[in-house]
């Protein structure tokens, strides 16, 4: 079941410009930096309770992120709702004739299982599901 809006990610072509942004000119908390290898992205995130703010930024200038930032130069990237069960939600929705970006989920930042749900099963918008690590 999808229980809240988990973040919402931003693209951005130069992270520490928009880390001292985020903190210094919105007043944001910074939650701190995290790579993610699997995923080639360094994040940055900011809790905006009950939902927070996620930077995404390539890793070695490589991956999704980085072609995003090419053809846009930055932006709204992707949702995220989280998901007490992603396992369930990710069958439920492949029921439902949802295309994903990969075959399961798998570990993103904070240890998370995540998915993607591929834009053209959604109107366009790219949405990630996330099960927290301590739920799992
Ligand atoms: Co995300």
């Amino acid at each position: 079941m999808i229980t809240a809006l988990d973040h919402i990610a931003i693209a951005v072509p130069d992270l520490d410009a928009s880390i001292k942004r985020f903190m210094e000119d919105f007043g944001l908390k910074f939650e701190g930096k995290e790579d993610v290898a699997s995923a080639k992205t360094s994040t940055a995130f900011f809790p905006l309770p009950p939902t927070s703010i996620e930077l995404v930024h390539p890793l070695n200038g490589e991956g999704p992120i980085a072609g995003y930032l090419e053809k846009k130069g930055g932006g709204i990237h992707h949702l995220c709702f989280r998901s007490d069960d992603i396992n369930a939600d990710v069958a439920m929705l492949k029921d439902k004739g949802y295309q994903f970006l990969s075959d399961a989920p798998s570990k993103g930042a904070h240890n998370s299982m995540v998915i993607f749900i591929h834009p053209k099963s959604c109107d366009g918008v790219l949405i990630e599901l996330n099960q927290p690590a301590e739920e799992h």
